[in-house]
């Protein structure tokens, strides 16, 4: 039996809120819950509030200090704050991190599909090039946004059971997303063309998986199928959030080649969404390392894999698997992610960093430049080498 003084000092450890406490916090998220669905919902918005324009033209997307927030009882979660990164035309950046670090959180920024009302892009810009006109994302009001999803930029999920309907033939399914992106096409065209998209994605036996439900498919050939949809409207950015993750090792190759071999066939860019440093090196050409909310190190995927400078990063490479490396136990980087609601005002890998000295102690560390393309937040890298070693 736990007495009541155990159960009062667990109550103390595990940090309750008071009533005041809860109280404040909602009367603070009824408040910004409104004001932002207020500016969401907005209607008859001037185009010219979220024109932008490029900094680099060669770019279909540049996030650009973006932080997107949920207000939940428990307090604010900072689920992205203050992530920029560019991904250019016809490349794949990976965006890698351990679980709950804020990857899905941006590409869902993106799409502008958070969980509203409490998930809110708070500030910043996602400018997005359509091939015509560059628009703030950030900064469009939901009803312009539809136009964009679907049309410009698809997404492929982990779970394709879910995102497909289990009671359509998987033929109708495709038909329908076709049939909505040419108008102009007859149901034999519209068939034909689904076919012809099925087989692109190597289904073998198209006019019976065209017939066929989703339940009668394995988990590898409902994903080839969500990526026959994804790529019906021509996209110009395809996200992929964990698209292997689900499947077992042998289909999970299958399917990265499928999408390597299609990038080079539709000139489209992939954002590659994965907790998996194998699969990122497999496919990307830029690699954006995520950690509790912010990017700890980017580069291209030769200067990530060959030069990792975050100890965060190295301590990804340790934990991959490798089939040439005969190892004992697979590392797992030590200690915890800090808690989203309250983070410290120190790097956020501090607690669980090996390489900590004096300086680390001091505020969040800047945003040091190894190369033009390479950057890192650690202090290691400092400019001021002297400081670093004062410290
Ligand atoms: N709907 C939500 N409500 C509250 N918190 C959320 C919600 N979705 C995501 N979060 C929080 O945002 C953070 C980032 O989540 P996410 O982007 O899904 O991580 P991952 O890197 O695994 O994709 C996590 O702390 C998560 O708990
Ligand atoms: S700043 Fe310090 S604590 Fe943070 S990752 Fe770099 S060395 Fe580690
Ligand atoms: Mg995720």
């Amino acid at each position: 039996m736990i007495n009541k003084k155990d159960s009062k000092k667990k109550i103390k450890r595990a940090n309750y809120l008071s009533a005041s406490q809860s109280l404040n916090i909602a009367r603070h998220n009824r408040k910004m819950m409104r004001h932002f669905e207020k500016r969401n919902n907005r209607k008859n918005v001037p185009e010219s509030e979220y024109l932008a324009e490029m900094k680099k033209p060669g770019n279909v997307v540049e996030f650009d200090d973006l932080h997107t927030y949920f207000f939940t009882d428990a307090g604010t979660v900072k689920a992205v704050d203050g992530v920029s990164f560019d991904v250019p035309l016809g490349k794949t950046v990976g965006v890698v991190g351990e679980s709950g670090c804020g990857k899905s959180v941006t590409s869902l920024s993106l799409m502008q599909i958070l969980q509203r009302p409490i998930g809110q892009i708070v500030s910043g810009s996602i400018r997005f090039d359509t091939g015509s006109k560059v628009y703030d994302i950030a900064k469009m009001p939901s009803e312009k946004m539809q136009k964009i999803r679907g049309n410009n930029i698809s997404m492929i999920f982990q779970e394709p059971m879910t995102s497909l309907n289990p009671v359509f033939r998987i033929g109708t399914q495709v038909d329908e997303i076709i049939k909505l992106h040419n108008p102009e096409m007859d149901k034999e065209e519209i068939k034909a063309r689904t076919i012809e998209m099925l087989e692109m994605v190597s289904i073998a036996n198209c006019e019976g998986v065209y017939r066929m439900y989703p339940h009668e498919l394995s988990g590898g050939m409902r994903q080839r199928v969500m990526i026959a949809m994804s790529l019906a409207c021509s996209p110009r950015l395809i996200i992929a959030d964990e698209p292997t993750t689900a499947l077992d090792v042998t289909i999970q190759a299958q399917i990265l080649d499928l999408l390597r071999n299609l990038k080079d066939k539709i000139n489209s860019s992939i954002m590659l969404i994965t907790h998996d440093l194998g699969v990122i090196a497999e496919m990307a050409d830029y690699v954006v390392v995520m950690y509790a909310g912010r990017i700890v190190e980017k580069g291209t995927a030769n200067e990530i894999f060959n030069h990792p400078s975050h100890p965060y990063t190295i301590g990804l490479m340790a934990s991959k698997p490798s089939v040439n490396k005969r190892v004992e136990r697979l590392y797992s980087i030590p200690g915890k992610v800090p808690n989203p609601i309250n983070m410290p005002d120190y790097c956020y890998f501090r607690d669980r960093c090996e390489k900590r000295f004096g300086r680390c102690d001091g505020p969040y560390p800047n945003e040091y430049n190894l190369s033009p393309t390479h950057s890192t937040h650690c202090y290691l890298y400092a400019d001021d080498q002297e400081e670093r070693q004062d410290g």
